[in-house]
């Protein structure tokens, strides 16, 4: 009757995926607890880290995805939910994502499983709706399936694992800016050209190819955006230098993660991530800017 899980913070588009890509970072994430009570209703308590959490179910992202699946089973119990939260909301590190994905994934264990994989992913994506106007998936799928995930279409949902390179690790700066997931889907592009479509398909599949055949080279080649960050990256500042000393310093790719102002580096072995990780922390001290460091693979 009650319930424990971690849901891992995810890194989305990963390059060129825009809304198509994820992947699950390991050890960096919330924990939510889940519990049946005899008092009525949805109560949502936040434990640590984050007091601007809000604990009404219908404005909180694990409340909105709970209320929906139990609405669905037409469950009235009352329900617990307390959250841990690890990584800061507006991070660009899926921090919405897990409180979703977690929410959804540990409800329906609570339920006795129900829902399939795909199902929750669903559910979870109404929590992405509420925070950034858009459900992408690419977060809660990756939090939810674990791995690298590719949404190989919205309408209908079709969402599957890639496997990637054991060796593959990440280093992460979050240089602490607030950037919108809402505001920073606004302010892309509609359209693409065909070039630039061209481009962009060519390294997605470039990047699959590369994940698949454990080719550290095809995935640095293919980690080129067209799509977010050309406009995204004007948004986070120091952004092309930091990339730049990443690349320089034996970084294998460097994008964006999700909506920003989280940067990513890929590298091959944990070492060299944890080398970038520390780069990337003096850089942004020197600009006079807070921010936080992580190293991680896979989950
Ligand atoms: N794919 C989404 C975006 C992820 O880039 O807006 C947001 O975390």
């Amino acid at each position: 009757d009650k319930i424990k899980i971690f849901a891992p913070a995810t890194i989305a588009n990963v390059g060129p995926g825009y809304d198509i890509f994820g992947l699950a970072l390991e050890n960096i994430g919330d924990t939510i607890e889940m519990q049946w009570t005899d008092k009525k209703g949805i109560h949502i308590h936040p434990i640590d880290g984050f007091p601007d959490l809000p604990t009404t179910a219908e404005e909180n992202i694990a409340g909105i995805v709970a209320i929906e699946m139990l609405k669905q089973q037409k469950i009235k119990r009352g329900l617990d939910i307390r959250i841990h939260k690890n990584v800061m909301p507006g991070s660009g590190l899926g921090s919405s994502g897990s409180s979703a994905a977690g929410a959804a994934f540990a409800l329906n264990e609570l339920l006795g499983k129900p829902f399939s994989q795909t199902e929750l992913i669903q559910f979870a994506m109404l929590g992405e709706k509420a925070t950034s106007g858009k459900a992408h998936a690419d977060n809660v799928a990756a939090s939810i399936l674990g791995g690298f995930t590719i949404i190989k279409g919205y309408e209908p949902l079709q969402v599957f694992n890639i496997p990637f390179p054991e060796n593959l690790h990440i280093a992460i700066v979050h240089p602490q800016i607030e950037v919108k997931t809402s505001d920073s889907k606004k302010v892309l592009k509609k359209e693409l050209g065909l070039d630039a479509v061209i481009k962009q398909c060519g390294n997605v599949a470039g990047l699959v190819a590369g994940m698949m055949g454990n080719d550290f080279t095809l995935i640095g080649a293919s980690m080129n955006d067209l799509i977010a960050e050309p406009i995204r990256s004007f948004l986070i500042p120091g952004y092309k230098e930091a990339k730049k000393l990443a690349l320089e310093n034996g970084a294998i790719g460097c994008s964006i993660s999700g909506s920003g102002p989280s940067i990513f580096a890929f590298t091959e072995g944990k070492i060299k991530a944890e080398e970038i990780a520390l780069l990337f922390a003096n850089f942004y001290n020197n600009l006079g800017i807070a921010n936080k460091v992580y190293c991680s693979g896979i989950n």
